[in-house]
């Protein structure tokens, strides 16, 4: 278990010393120092305060993939592409706002096979794109061969992924409901900080519905996350202008079972 190698990355990647960390957690440095040079490991009943004050799931910390991803590759090795070929009709929205009369620089979180990312870069804009499902990752690799655009793909995991470069629009559709709520608004506040001025973010969410059951194939890693409210994604962009905002409700028939999904839609523009 690389526990202590997790806990110096994390701590170091927000600036804090082994005694600050100590502090928050009210421990001795030593002990901090102890985890990470792999002579003893955190107590189980320290983790959920050691996660959340080093911004990661348990699982993260622990250095473990979550059940639903292994679900993801399970459903990327399928034959085929499991979401289709067609790309999501928020690609349309972005040509309408920022057509690509420049390249455009896009980033697609948890792009999935790529359908999206190969769509936008074959209509002239510079996309990146990552996943934490390596299948999908190959998959989405392939297409973007296939129909001769390059792309950056790489493997990332967007709960503790920090961005360094800037981007023109950051687009992501469905997998904002695997952030852990008390990383939510860190994680935005990442992707705020490196959208250009004048940039926008085009993000769906699934939220929760007193009235809509739940889905039949819920995942773990979505139910440990804590459900999204109705309108919470708007409030981690209360300070941009919104271009598009709205709820949809639509049927699924993932798993065969017929079920309902509530989503928020925005698109927001950094001014
Ligand atoms: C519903 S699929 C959407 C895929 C793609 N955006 C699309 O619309 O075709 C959710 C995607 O999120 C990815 N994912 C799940 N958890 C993730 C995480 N923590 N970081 C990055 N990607 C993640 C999954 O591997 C999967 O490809």
């Amino acid at each position: 278990m690389n526990i202590g190698k997790i806990i110096t990355d994390k701590r170091k990647s927000l600036g804090l010393t082994q005694q600050a960390l100590a502090e928050k957690l009210n421990i001795s440095f030593q002990a901090v120092s102890k985890w990470e040079n792999g002579t003893s490991y955190p107590d189980v009943t320290i983790l959920p305060m050691l996660a959340t004050t080093l911004k990661v799931s348990i699982d993260s910390l622990l250095g473990y993939s979550l059940q639903s991803l292994t679900e993801y590759d399970k459903r990327y090795d399928m034959e085929g592409y499991y979401w289709g070929l067609s790309p999501n009709h928020l690609c349309y929205e972005i040509m309408r706002l920022k057509p690509p009369t420049t390249p455009y620089k896009v980033l697609d979180i948890g792009c999935g096979e790529g359908k999206d990312a190969v769509f936008l870069a074959r209509n002239g804009y510079n996309v990146t794109a990552f996943d934490i499902s390596e299948q999908g990752l190959s998959k989405a690799r392939e297409l973007a061969d296939h129909c001769g655009v390059k792309i950056d793909f790489f493997k990332a995991d967007i709960r503790d992924f920090r961005l360094e470069a800037d981007f023109d629009i950051i687009f992501s559709s469905g997998v904002f409901h695997y952030i852990p709520q008390e990383q939510r608004k860190n994680v935005i506040d990442s992707l705020k900080i490196h959208t250009a001025t004048n940039g926008i973010n085009v993000i769906n969410v699934f939220v929760r519905k007193p009235f809509i059951p739940l889905p039949p194939d819920i995942e773990e890693s979505e139910m440990a996350a804590g459900d999204w409210k109705s309108g919470e994604l708007l409030t981690y962009y209360y300070d941009w202008l919104f271009r598009k905002s709205e709820e949809r409700i639509f049927d699924c028939n993932s798993s065969g079972v017929p079920h309902k999904h509530c989503m928020d839609v925005i698109i927001a523009e950094k001014i």
